[in-house]
């Protein structure tokens, strides 16, 4: 109760700058589906121009408010990045705001990049941004909402006193950013972590404060890892070592285990360590090392993640920036790039070596035609349509048991990095278990197809699943980055069927494998398998058979997404 009012008191006296009026007014004329066959109907995107990074997601007084980094003025990525708001009830259909922080004071003048939203005591939310100040440098900055009253808490006001944390010595201007939401400890005092890099070693600087205004650098940082280059986005986080429930992020107790997620810049992917953490040190272990073959949330496209605890259904969710695959001019040609996930539950597995993702159950919401059956088997070469369902926007939760597995073809010993295995074995290439799986946003003559797959093989007496995303015939269009994505799967063939879920959404198309132990996200811009021409099948081009224990597909409507409701 004390620090309550300490909290009220230091943000009453504090002087916080006027609101500029932000209102770019977008002329949101929205596209027909035909002119803009690859925006999409229920993943989170601004009317138009470009987005990246999500930020500052929270729940607060009865909304979802997601911030996310824009620029107002054209599709492409600019040196005048902007927050923009977004509210909603639900998660999946979006309101959009007046931009919340825009570059204007010389603390920020040059862009506000990313950061995120701590709930302080006496339920007064307040925002730590990266600001690229007249001098170029990244500094951390401080805002708050103008008026709590307000319901949506449309206007935010600047601390007067940015930046709250100045660029540290020995640290290159551009390589200091993105402040994490912040955790309390025990003894009372805030911490956040700040991104950083020297000589190419990633490093998550803490920094501490007893009233979230004066900020200081503790001693050591809780990690580094030589030749990882600059740590964008840092997320840290508790999870329950034996329950999928969310924690709230300042929870620390015998029960939780801490994730660190960092943001590799230099290959513009996302990994994650598990650990302990100690706040009297600030000291993390993390149980697995961070390299480039180790734990990603996310084996295909999907970066700048950044997670928050939701009271309301006690679930920690995970949103990121996945970006496009096409070329700048066919995103000037569309007036937009940048998309976000669908929204993931994400919590420690039973083996307490990975996490596992999920989307969110909101998404029913939106579904309609379920179509189902049980106990199809597909022989060798076997191709099934999936009717009933709208391709183009769909939901589709497959199971598949294997029989005779002893007869899986031993792993080639050199066949070590999942994705060049993927590449070289791609969907066209038969094998004895696999490949088989999902030809999502397929054309009439399967020109155009994008297969999610698997393949069984043994390895050293244990089965070794390997499950991929192949974009190599996503598109009959040039200049697109069709990279084939590929991970192992954790599972053991034998005790579990191999699952896989998959949300297919015009240009965005997201997988789970083995109940959200392995996910991709791929992006890809057919031209003939576009709206209603678009075709879904399973199918399974290897010699042994599989057999589809239960299929479920859903077609997903479309959400409320950011369009001005009149
Ligand atoms: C704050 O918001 C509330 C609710 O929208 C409104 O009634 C009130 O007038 C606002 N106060 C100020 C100072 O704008
Ligand atoms: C965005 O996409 C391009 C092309 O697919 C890729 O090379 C680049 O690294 C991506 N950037 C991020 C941050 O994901």
């Amino acid at each position: 109760m004390r620090r309550t009012a300490i909290f009220f008191s230091i943000f009453l006296v504090l002087d916080f700058g006027h609101v500029q009026s932000n209102s770019i007014t977008s002329e949101s004329k929205l596209p027909s589906a035909t002119e803009q066959p690859h925006r999409t109907a229920f993943h989170f995107q601004p009317p138009q121009n470009w987005m990246n990074d999500p930020n500052g997601p929270m729940y607060y007084n009865g909304v979802y408010h997601l911030f996310y980094q824009h620029n107002p003025f054209g599709p492409l990525f600019s040196n005048q990045i902007y927050w923009a708001h977004s509210v909603s009830q639900d998660l999946i259909n979006w309101i959009p705001l007046d931009l919340a922080i825009a570059p204007t004071e010389p603390f920020d003048i040059n862009s506000c990049w990313s950061g995120s939203a701590t709930i302080l005591p006496g339920n007064i939310p307040a925002i730590l941004y990266t600001g690229i100040d007249s001098e170029n440098r990244q500094v951390q900055n401080l805002a708050v909402p103008k008026n709590l009253s307000d319901p949506y808490l449309n206007e935010w006001v600047k601390y007067t006193g940015n930046p709250v944390i100045n660029l540290p010595d020995g640290i290159q201007p551009d390589d200091f950013r993105d402040p994490t939401t912040a955790w309390m400890a025990d003894d009372g005092r805030w911490r956040i972590l700040v991104g950083s890099q020297k000589d190419k070693t990633g490093i998550a600087f803490v920094y501490q404060s007893d009233d979230f205004v004066s900020w200081s650098k503790y001693d050591s940082p809780l990690l580094t890892v030589p030749g990882t280059g600059i740590w964008e986005c840092p997320d840290f986080f508790p999870v329950w070592v034996d329950s999928a429930k969310g924690v709230d992020t300042s929870v620390m107790n015998s029960r939780v285990k801490h994730v660190l997620k960092v943001g590799l810049f230099d290959y513009a992917r996302d990994y994650y360590m598990i650990g302990n953490y100690s706040p009297s040190k600030e000291n993390y272990v993390p149980q697995n090392e961070l390299t480039l073959s180790t734990l990603r949330y996310d084996y295909g496209k999907y970066y700048a993640s950044k997670s928050f605890f939701d009271p309301v259904k006690d679930r920690r969710i995970l949103m990121a920036w996945v970006n496009e695959s096409d070329s700048e001019a066919d995103d000037i040609a569309k007036g937009w790039s940048g998309l976000h996930s669908f929204p993931r539950s994400v919590w420690l597995d039973q083996n307490q070596k990975q996490l596992v993702q999920w989307p969110i159950d909101e998404i029913e919401m939106l579904y309609e035609n379920e179509v189902s059956f049980q106990y199809k088997k597909l022989e060798d070469g076997s191709l099934h349509e999936i009717q009933g369902v709208t391709a183009s926007q769909a939901d589709v939760k497959i199971s598949f048991k294997l029989a005779n597995l002893e007869e899986a073809e031993e792993m080639d010993p050199g066949w070590v990095d999942p994705q060049l295995i993927c590449s070289e074995q791609d969907a066209s290439k038969q094998g004895k278990f696999g490949p088989f799986g999902l030809l999502a946003l397929a054309s009439n003559d399967l020109t155009e197809q994008t297969a999610i797959f698997f393949r069984v093989f043994q390895k050293n007496g244990r089965y070794v699943v390997l499950m991929c995303s192949d974009q190599s015939r996503s598109s009959t269009k040039n200049g697109i980055d069709k990279t084939i994505y590929g991970a192992f799967l954790e599972i053991d063939p034998q005790e579990d069927e191999i699952s896989l879920r998959t949300l297919i959404d015009h240009s965005i198309i997201e997988s789970f494998g083995g109940g959200g132990k392995t996910c991709i996200t791929a992006r890809v811009y057919p031209t003939l398998a576009i709206g209603g021409d678009a075709r879904l099948f399973v199918f399974n081009y290897g010699t042994e058979s599989v057999v589809i224990s239960e299929l479920n597909a859903w077609s997903v409507k479309k959400a409320q997404m950011n369009v001005q409701t009149p």
